[in-house]
């Protein structure tokens, strides 16, 4: 226990051997970190766990990431958006299952038809449900969009720097995608006083542990709201994916890189208390029960999918999704049986805001 506010006090010193320690932790200095993280966001938002029901409505996207399995080059992939109709149906359920927010997310694109449609979206969401959060994310989009978006009724936008080391962020992305611009559009939606979040994948290859204590100081320093973090998962029809020595090198590390990427959020949780988390739904390409394991320990939202059946198995941005036979009432049973066996406390009919945003605007 002395130990334990030892390491708190250090970590929030950005000490950089305790971080390097405390991201490869195993065991019982694992478990130590994870019952401190736990305390620091039980001491915020006790037990309970907010939702968003997350409507993926178009894999068509203009951007050609190295990692990504809806990237504009995998050919092999049949493209869908989902019509208006289906996007009502989507918002009766999340009404009905009373989840408090709605996340609208796509592939990139910034074609003006794309941006009438999700504006679109947006303002029948918000005049329909008052109420209810609304959360896009949607890729890098300029000021004045953004700016109409959030006047529609957004007041949320998720878009992942994935990496804060520019380098490594080049060796991911073709040329024409740059790490500048990406920070920039971050920039544009804190001036527009968005709740925004940020996020990056671990586990990547050529990713040390060195650039996540940078992704660390990265999201302390520029004051994010929310985070979505998952691990990496390798898909066959990317470059990365068809790269035999990286899929060695993935198969063989998978398991140690999750532990890391476990470690990671505990630490995030640690350095800010008070912000909110989001366990991936990547995290249950590992173990089925990934997600209640970074709810437990770190995040207190969670998004189950509401993505109509049909598309579901169309919106694969790594191999081996989860539940993509399923429809949106199974999805939520299932998510909500675990939440409470875990003995967590599901909240509903909260926007579950972050009350970090609150503190600093
Ligand atoms: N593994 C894990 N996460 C991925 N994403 C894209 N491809 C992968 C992958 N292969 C994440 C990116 C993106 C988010 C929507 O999905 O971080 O920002």
């Amino acid at each position: 226990m002395k130990e334990t506010c030892m390491f708190k006090k250090k970590l929030q010193k950005f000490d950089h051997k305790t971080l390097i320690k405390c991201l490869q932790a195993e065991d019982e200095l694992q478990q130590e970190l994870f019952q401190l993280a736990r305390q620091i966001k039980e001491e915020v938002f006790g037990k309970k766990i907010w939702f968003r029901g997350i409507i993926e409505f178009s894999n068509i996207c203009q951007n050609n990431c190295f990692y990504c399995g809806i990237r504009k080059g995998n050919k092999k992939l049949e493209r869908f958006k989902v019509s208006k109709e289906e996007i009502l149906d989507c918002l009766k359920f999340i009404d009905k299952a009373n989840y408090g927010s709605v996340v609208y997310q796509s592939g990139e694109l910034i074609s003006e038809i794309f941006k009438k449609y999700l504006l679109e979206i947006v303002k029948t969401t918000h005049k329909k449900y008052p109420q209810l959060g609304i959360t896009v994310s949607c890729g890098e989009q300029d000021f004045n969009f953004l700016k109409k978006l959030k006047q529609a009724g957004a007041i949320r936008y998720l878009l992942r720097i994935e990496t804060s080391n520019p380098e490594l962020y080049a060796n991911l992305h073709p040329e024409k995608m740059s790490w500048e611009k990406r920070f920039g559009c971050l920039k544009s939606l804190q001036k527009l006083d968005y709740q925004v979040g940020t996020g990056v994948m671990v586990g990547l290859p050529g990713q040390t542990i060195e650039d996540l204590i940078r992704d660390l100081k990265f999201f302390v320093d520029n004051k994010f709201d929310m985070f979505g973090i998952g691990p990496y998962v390798i898909h066959k029809d990317t470059p990365l994916g068809k790269d035999a020595k990286i899929q060695n090198w993935w198969q063989e590390n998978k398991e140690k890189n999750f532990n890391i990427f476990l470690n990671f959020l505990a630490i995030l949780r640690i350095l800010l208390p008070n912000v909110n988390i989001a366990a991936a739904t990547a995290c249950d390409v590992f173990d089925s029960s990934g997600r209640i394991k970074v709810l437990q320990v770190a995040g207190n939202v969670i998004m189950p999918s509401v993505t109509p059946k049909d598309c579901r198995d169309k919106y694969l941005l790594y191999q081996n999704k989860p539940n993509i036979d399923e429809g949106a009432d199974k999805s939520f049973k299932c998510i909500l049986n675990k939440i409470k066996k875990a003995g967590l406390e599901p909240v509903f009919g909260e926007q579950g805001n972050s009350p970090f945003y609150y503190k600093h605007n």
